[in-house]
C-alpha cells in the first residue's frame, strides 16, 4: 500500500509537470463524433471531439506505467490489460467509465480520477492508440489449445465477428474494442463480468449473446480471440521511447 501511495504521488508530480508545459501541435486525425450505440456522458463526448496530443499523452502515461507497463502491453498474468494499439474511442470511453464508476475498477480508480479533464483523456488515448501491439505472448497455450481455438472460432464467427472484425480489429468509429493481442485471461475475466452483469455499460446486444454462454464457451472464445493478429499493428516486444 505504501508503495502504491508513493507511486501515486510521484506520478501526480509528473502529471503536474506535464500540465505546466505548453502543448505542442496536436497529432491526431479525424475526431470521433459519437457512438451510434449508446448515449454517453458529457466528458466522453467532449474527449472524443478533442484533438489528442501524443507527446502530452506520453508524459501523462507516467501515471499508468507501473500497472500497464512501459510498453502498455499490460501485466504478464493478464491482471492488467494491454492498452497499446487500442482505438482511442474505446480508450476514452473506458477511462471515462472508470472515472464515473460506471465500470467498477477500484484498483485503478484513484489514478483515473486525478486526470484533470477531457483533454487528458484525449491525449492519453492518442498516445496509446499509436503504440504497436506486441506479438501476443499471452495467448491461450494449454495442451488443448488447438481444440479450444477451433471451437472458439466457430462461436466468434457466428456471434462476434460482425462487430469485433475478422482479425479482432474492432472499429474506431463505432467504439468496438480491438481484441487481437489481448491477454486471454483478461478477455475471459471481462466476458465473465459481462455475462454476470458486472459491466453494465457494455453493448446490450453483446450482453444478451454472452449472457447465454457456458464457462466452456467463454474459455474457447477467449482462446480464439487471443490468437488473432491485427494486420499492420504488430511489433516485437520492446518499450517505446521515453521509458523511465
Ligand atoms: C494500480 C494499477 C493501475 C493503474 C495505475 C492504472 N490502471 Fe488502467 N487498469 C488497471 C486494471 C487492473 C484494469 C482492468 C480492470 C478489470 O479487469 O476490469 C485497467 C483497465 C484499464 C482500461 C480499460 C482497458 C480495456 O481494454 O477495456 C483502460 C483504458 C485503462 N486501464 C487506462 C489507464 C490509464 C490511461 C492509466 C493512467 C492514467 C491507468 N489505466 C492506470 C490497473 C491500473
Ligand atoms: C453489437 C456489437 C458487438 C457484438 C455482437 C459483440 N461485441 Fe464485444 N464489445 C462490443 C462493445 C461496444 C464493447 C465495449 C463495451 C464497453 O464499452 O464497455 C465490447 C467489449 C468486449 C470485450 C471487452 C474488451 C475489453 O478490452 O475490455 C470483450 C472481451 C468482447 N467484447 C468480446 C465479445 C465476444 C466474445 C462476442 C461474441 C460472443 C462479442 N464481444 C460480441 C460490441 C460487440
Amino acid at each position: 500500500m505504501k508503495k502504491l501511495v508513493l507511486a501515486l504521488s510521484l506520478a501526480l508530480q509528473a502529471a503536474a509537470l506535464a500540465h505546466a508545459e505548453p502543448s505542442p501541435a496536436g497529432s491526431e486525425g479525424v475526431p470521433v463524433k459519437d457512438y451510434p450505440w449508446q448515449a454517453l456522458p458529457g466528458e466522453t463526448n467532449e474527449a472524443l471531439e478533442r484533438k489528442g496530443d501524443r507527446k502530452r499523452g506520453e508524459r501523462l502515461y507516467a501515471l499508468c506505467r507501473s500497472c500497464h507497463m512501459a510498453s502498455a502491453g499490460g501485466s504478464p498474468d493478464g491482471g492488467v490489460p494491454r492498452l497499446a494499439g487500442q482505438h482511442r474511442s474505446v480508450l476514452i470511453k473506458q477511462m471515462a467509465d472508470i472515472r464515473s464508476g460506471a465500470r467498477h475498477n477500484p484498483t485503478m480508480y484513484p489514478f483515473a480520477v486525478v486526470l484533470a479533464d477531457p483533454q487528458d483523456l484525449a491525449d492519453l488515448a492518442a498516445y496509446l492508440e499509436g503504440l504497436c501491439i506486441q506479438a501476443n505472448p499471452r495467448r491461450y497455450d494449454a495442451p488443448d489449445a488447438g481444440q479450444q481455438v477451433a471451437a472458439g472460432r466457430a462461436l466468434y464467427d457466428r456471434a462476434c465477428r460482425a462487430c469485433h472484425g475478422p482479425s479482432g480489429e474492432g472499429s474506431m468509429h463505432k467504439g468496438y474494442p480491438a481484441l487481437a493481442g489481448q491477454h486471454h485471461r483478461y478477455l475471459l475475466r471481462q466476458m465473465s463480468e459481462i455475462r454476470d452483469g458486472r459491466r453494465s455499460s457494455a453493448h446490450r446486444e453483446m450482453v444478451a449473446i454472452i449472457g447465454s454462454y457456458s464457462d466452456d464457451q467463454l474459455l474457447a472464445v477467449a482462446a480464439y480471440q487471443s490468437s488473432l493478429v491485427m494486420p499492420g499493428k504488430v511489433c516485437a516486444v520492446k518499450a517505446p521511447s521515453g521509458k523511465r
